[in-house]
């Protein structure tokens, strides 16, 4: 397969073929989307609970996230590689943003950041792409800073709070974002919002309209211990599979089942006989 490009996920969106994005938080799990032929790999932060067991995204920090997004990069060759800057760690100051972004670029091999929310993250999105970092905005419920909105639920499901997630979305474009999520807003919000980007618009919960979908790979593969989001599809049930094959081995041990012959090693029989003497 040919290397993902910018302007090659802007031919997708000009020529209506869905751009499929999913995150990915280590090695294997970069190998597994690279094999099933994904266009755009984001290392979440959301891997602060998928994997770090935090209780939300805001405790995870840049040392973790890079950490995470070095094992994807070793693992991917094809698909764009989304860096995601964790909370507290852009949103202060252009030059913050640029200095955390170029962390993400040069130690984690990184093609784009992604940052949360429209406002201030408005001016960070200009810096950054002025500073020659490419950028995924992200509009609509930004986990963050989920707190404000009021939690986990959807938002823009009043018509002055679709607008101002379209009013975001449309300052991030202007701003030079290569690539927005949209996250959690009603169909009709994403619809109104599609004729007015020309970068690709990446839907999650978002509806069918949006560019292409995203979702977190723990989730569509069923890995997470907990309640999953009215948008998500689970395409397997890996969890269930895992402890079934762990519980399969305790069991082996116990009864005396494993090891068997073949998994064992043997030395010629002269050499057991002089171990005996
Ligand atoms: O952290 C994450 O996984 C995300 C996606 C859900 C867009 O931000
Ligand atoms: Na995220």
């Amino acid at each position: 397969r040919k290397r993902v490009t910018l302007p090659s996920l802007v031919e997708k969106k000009d020529a209506g073929e869905p751009i499929v994005m999913v995150t990915a938080y280590d090695h294997p799990g970069a190998q597994i989307v690279e094999a099933a032929g994904v266009d755009v790999v984001l290392v979440g932060d959301s891997g602060a609970m998928t994997v770090l067991g935090y209780d939300s995204t805001v405790p995870v920090t840049v040392d973790e996230m890079l950490m995470l997004t070095r094992a994807v990069r070793r693992g991917l060759t094809t698909p764009l590689l989304v860096g995601d800057l964790p909370f507290g760690s852009y949103e202060a100051s252009d030059s913050l943003a640029i200095a955390t972004a170029q962390r993400f670029i040069k130690e984690a091999g990184c093609d784009l950041v992604k940052i949360e929310r429209g406002g201030t993250s408005v001016d960070r999105a200009r810096a950054l792409v002025g500073a020659g970092i490419p950028v995924v905005g992200h509009v609509g419920l930004t986990p963050q800073t989920a707190t404000a909105l009021g939690g986990y639920r959807a938002q823009g499901r009043t018509a002055d709070a679709a607008r101002a997630v379209i009013d975001d979305a449309l300052a991030l474009q202007d701003a030079g974002c290569s690539m927005l999520v949209i996250e959690a807003v009603p169909s009709e919000v994403t619809a109104a919002l599609k004729p007015l980007m020309r970068i690709p618009v990446i839907g999650i919960g978002a509806g069918a309209d949006a560019d292409g979908q995203v979702l977190v790979f723990h989730d569509l593969l069923g890995l997470y211990d907990g309640g999953a989001a009215k948008f998500v599809k689970r395409y397997a049930d890996l969890r269930a599979d895992a402890v079934a094959g762990v519980a399969a081995y305790a069991e082996d041990v116990r009864s005396g089942a494993y090891p068997a012959a073949e998994h064992s090693y043997s030395m010629a029989a002269s050499e057991a006989v002089e171990l005996r003497e």
